[in-house]
């Protein structure tokens, strides 16, 4: 799978902004790639609050994206190279610019008022202490009619009441359409949200902190597996066997995992968890502390293990909403070797693999100076909440950002070396990233030793090799820090894999025997990783 963040992939008309035109242009380079299936971020109708997770209109094209005619063209022509489109469904809340919102909020009694969560406020105060996800309260006081409105993001993406079963049938209708039009599935928004627990109740606050987290209250709710079966009877059960549900999962453990794919509940196909991501957070995503390789293998272990009979792994180390993660888990002195080690640690273990664009091409993060480079709307209420409420050393708040924050993700994709890296022809949304003239698609395609070529292989050996899709996995080494070694076994068939997750050479303390299926260095040599070194053997089951 590979994810498109329209915004910031290609560019058709100088506007500075990716549109959907500038992707059909890019497909014979996804092709190459060895890519099967896009999922492609909102292209809806959107004010842009969130960079289109806000919608306004689920049946219509933002126009600065194009317009459906453009989307239709684009649909025809992945399906003409044999790939697949899935969209981005976001539904566990609306822009506020929705006319389902505008009507909701403008009266106690409309007949949609009960499709948001409006409640009364107590002396003055929010109705329950939530802090939103993206900083502040999570309700907002209306003056139209003097109740708040829950919204777990941004003030502009007001929570749906799936309580409402008018709402979930106004959700699974706009699905079926686009399933209509021909797209092959959806990868959906947050969508363990969608169920609350009714009753709201009142967080704990942490010490330090100005807003409880409701977390417990609606995330994985009571209803959830409820209106996603229902989801299912209503939109999947009877359509072809070949559409695909990826669930975005924040706070998902592995029990909840299992039954969300289990496939005789028919829920999802397979979720994003978001354990290996939060494995270097403190208190909070602000907070990060260093990487311990022990940790996040026995993390990615457990999801193995969890998931092996039952149910099905999504794989990822990057999306538009992570940091980049040659920088974040890598090391910008090993570029080449720590790109294409994480790359091939991800891509064997089992599961589907995801792809964020220009992670093929180890993309890094941007070296941000100033909040004012900043766009993210999360980094930016995160940022003035931090210091101008809670006062914190702006310093401290700014380095958090600089690498954690999503604006690293969205850099503009860099094809080549030239200005903007061909993004765009104009003043780019967003700064390109300065090393584009070094880490670009130009350079990369046609050299046989690049980061992109690396995933090309790691792709091909997925389409080509049982043991990559079906093989069983096996932690080895579980403690040692700095070496990560498993191996994936199907039937007779055994593939090894040893990576040294550091800049000393490490001796592995075992034996590392067999054909040699992948080196990132020039050849396999002796007992002793070298920095960042990783060896895939094939070897023979006695
Ligand atoms: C998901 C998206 C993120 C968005 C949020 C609210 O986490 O991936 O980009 O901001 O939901 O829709
Ligand atoms: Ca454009």
């Amino acid at each position: 799978m590979y994810q498109i963040y329209p915004r910031s992939f290609a560019d058709s008309n100088g506007d500075g902004i990716g549109d959907l035109p500038g992707i059909t242009s890019r497909l014979d380079y996804l092709v190459d790639l060895g890519v099967d299936v896009i999922w492609l971020s909102p292209v809806y109708r959107s004010p842009q609050d969130d960079n289109g997770y806000d919608i306004s209109d689920y049946r219509d094209i933002e126009p600065m994206f194009g317009t459906l005619a453009d989307f239709d063209e684009l649909l025809t022509q992945i399906h003409a190279r044999g790939m697949k489109l899935v969209m981005d469904l976001v539904v566990n809340h609306t822009s506020d610019e929705h006319p389902w919102f505008i009507e909701s909020r403008s009266s106690l009694d409309n007949p949609k008022r009960d499709w948001y969560w409006w409640r009364d406020g107590q002396d003055g105060q929010p109705p329950t202490n939530w802090g939103s996800i993206f900083s502040g309260s999570a309700w907002e006081l209306d003056q139209t009619t003097g109740q708040y409105y829950l919204h777990l993001f941004t003030r502009k993406q007001p929570d749906l009441n799936w309580e409402n079963p008018q709402v979930r049938h106004a959700v699974y209708d706009l699905m079926n359409w686009w399933l209509d039009r021909g797209v092959d599935g959806f990868r959906m928004d947050v969508i363990n949200l969608i169920s609350k627990h009714a009753a709201l109740p009142q967080a704990e606050v942490p010490i330090g902190e100005i807003y409880g987290d409701g977390g417990p209250y609606y995330m994985n709710g009571p209803r959830l597996h409820e209106f996603l079966h229902e989801m299912y009877l209503n939109v999947f059960a009877g359509r072809d066997a070949e559409l695909l549900t990826v669930g975005e999962c924040p706070g998902t453990s592995v029990e909840q995992a299992r039954l969300l794919t289990d496939q005789q509940r028919h829920e999802l196909d397979m979720v994003f968890q978001f354990e290996h991501m939060q494995i270097d957070h403190g208190r909070s995503k602000w907070d990060l502390q260093g990487l311990k390789l022990v940790d996040l293998k026995q993390n990615l272990a457990k999801w193995q293990y969890g998931l092996a009979d039952v149910g099905w792994n999504s794989l990822y180390w990057n999306n538009h909403d992570q940091p980049r993660v040659v920088s974040r888990f890598g090391d910008p002195a090993y570029w080449y070797e720590s790109a294409t080690l994480l790359g091939a640690v991800l891509h064997l273990h089992r599961g589907t693999p995801y792809v964020y664009q220009g992670e093929e091409l180890g993309m890094t993060n941007y070296p941000f100076t100033d909040v004012s480079q900043f766009v993210d709307v999360e980094s930016l209420n995160y940022y003035h909440q931090a210091v101008e409420q809670q006062g914190r050393d702006p310093r401290t708040v700014l380095c958090a950002l600089e690498a954690i924050g999503r604006d690293n993700a969205r850099t503009p994709m860099q094809w080549d070396g030239c200005d903007q890296a061909g993004f765009t022809t104009g003043t780019p949304w967003l700064a390109v990233n300065p090393n584009s003239g070094r880490i670009n698609a130009a350079a990369q395609v046609g050299d046989p030793e690049s980061v992109y070529s690396w995933y090309r292989r790691l792709i091909a050996l997925r389409h080509q090799d049982p043991v990559v899709r079906d093989g069983r996995f096996e932690l080895l080494l579980p403690a040692d820090p700095q070496v990560y070694a498993f191996t994936r076994t199907l039937g007779d068939d055994r593939l090894l894999v040893v990576a040294n997750f550091g800049r000393e050479p490490v001796l592995v303390p075992m034996e590392m025997d067999g054909e040699i299926v992948l080196c990132n260095y020039r050849e396999p040599v002796g007992q002793d990783l070298r920095p960042w070194e990783i060896r895939v053997f094939r070897q023979r089951v006695a």
